[in-house]
């Protein structure tokens, strides 16, 4: 099956396969290299080859679509949901609403462990029927490769729920899909008196099983005051090595935990949240692959703090971007409103903002060699936009989808 894209207004993103870099960072991330008037061809879901228009001679195709007014871009990558869950929770919304803030709800045994009392009762069937339908509406939105953790489980059985469930939808979409594993994300309340307790089950008792059926592509860990800290986070990420793991933590979110850190030092894929961002997170960073991942989709509903983007970029490290999709502190993976947030909030120019959920988003699921760039060779899920005057435009049409055609 071949694809002819003609008359594409700006062909963004395009790299070629002897330049594909893994993140791009600091300066360059102002950057994206693009082609006025391109064509594009796809074989069967692979990009075949691109150029300009006056370069086009072969225009066998099954389909041939044409693009004139339009834009077509990579995909998102989003690196960060949550996407699979039982209920939402308007409810704690409406008490934060009041004056009731994230940690105090947690406190009260509502946030994490509300989601996990719901998943916990919910059958494995209606669990992936609805995550299924959440999945196309954010790829509907543009995103076209995902990051999905477990961590509403809390208990062996609830944990392996998720993951099967993440399984699933792997096998029954058209997009790339990772797993991570965060049974550490809090600790169930018959643990609370017995912390360490918590810890052993998920070390000798879930991780065996999530290796054991292949699982799991991340070990998560929420290191935070208040839920998983330094010591029990290095002991997590040292057993989920054991079984290959390499972590991709949630660090720094409400404290300055020294979860980026100690992320770095267990050589993390990312850290990601980065609210609380001084120069030691900055120094830890610099030198290492760690990438810094910033969710400002929940910065902005939780009404906390935003990441310090301008700093990191400034500092030259690389900033990826992604959703958080999750009932609590980000009920939406719209990608697209996301990059507005960054725009808008953290600064970040729209090529910067474009640059972090395309081919840094695709490094923080290491998938760079298929996702990110428009590169011959690269799978083919791509975003074919409404008539639109710029990429800029994008971020700026807040609150609307820029989607025309998703293609994959
Ligand atoms: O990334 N911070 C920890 N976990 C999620 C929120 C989970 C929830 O509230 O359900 C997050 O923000
Ligand atoms: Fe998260």
């Amino acid at each position: 099956m071949r694809t002819l894209i003609t008359n594409i207004n700006q062909l963004h993103q395009v790299t070629s396969n002897t330049t594909i870099p893994t993140t791009i960072a600091g300066a360059e991330m102002a950057y994206i290299p693009h082609i006025d008037n391109a064509w594009l061809a796809i074989e069967n879901g692979i990009i075949l080859d691109y150029g300009a228009m006056s370069s086009l001679t072969d225009i066998n195709a099954d389909e041939i679509l044409d693009a004139t007014g339009r834009m077509v871009l990579p995909a998102w990558c989003d690196s960060h949901t949550h996407l699979v869950f039982a209920a939402p929770r308007e409810g704690e919304f409406v008490d934060r609403i009041k004056g009731v803030s994230y940690e105090e709800i947690a406190r009260r045994g509502g946030g994490i462990l509300n989601s996990a009392r719901k998943l916990n009762l919910m059958d494995e069937q209606q669990l992936y029927e609805q995550s299924m339908e959440r999945l196309h509406q954010v790829m509907a939105q543009g995103t076209g490769a995902i990051e999905i953790k477990s961590g509403y489980g809390l208990s062996t059985e609830g944990e392996l729920k998720m993951l099967r469930v993440i399984r699933r939808i792997k096998e029954n979409v058209q997009i790339p899909v990772k797993a991570s594993f965060l049974a550490a994300h809090a600790y169930p309340h018959e643990y609370k008196e017995n912390k360490q307790a918590y810890i052993q089950l998920i070390i000798d008792t879930m991780l065996p099983r999530v290796a054991g059926e292949g699982l799991a592509d991340y070990m998560d860990v929420f290191c935070e005051q208040g839920f998983f800290g330094i010591e029990e986070t290095e002991q997590l990420l040292e057993a989920g090595w054991k079984y290959g793991l390499k972590p991709k933590i949630h660090a720094n979110q409400l404290h300055y935990s020294g979860g980026v850190q100690v992320g770095v030092k267990h050589n993390a894929l990312s850290v990601d949240h980065l609210e609380c961002v001084g120069d030691a997170e900055i120094a830890a960073l610099k030198g290492s692959t760690t990438i810094p991942t910033l969710l400002p989709g929940a910065a902005f509903f939780l009404g906390i703090q935003y990441q310090p983007a301008r700093k990191i970029i400034d500092a030259g490290l690389p900033v990826c971007l992604a959703s958080d999709y999750n009932p609590g502190s980000c009920p939406s993976g719209n990608v697209p409103l996301l990059l507005t947030i960054a725009c808008t909030q953290l600064k970040m120019t729209p090529e910067e903002a474009i640059n972090a959920v395309t081919i840094n988003g695709a490094a923080a699921m290491e998938l760079s060699e298929a996702m990110g760039t428009i590169t011959r060779g690269k799978k083919a899920n791509l975003i074919l936009t409404h008539k639109i005057p710029s990429l800029a435009y994008i971020p700026y049409d807040y609150g609307n989808n820029p989607v025309y055609r998703m293609l994959y």
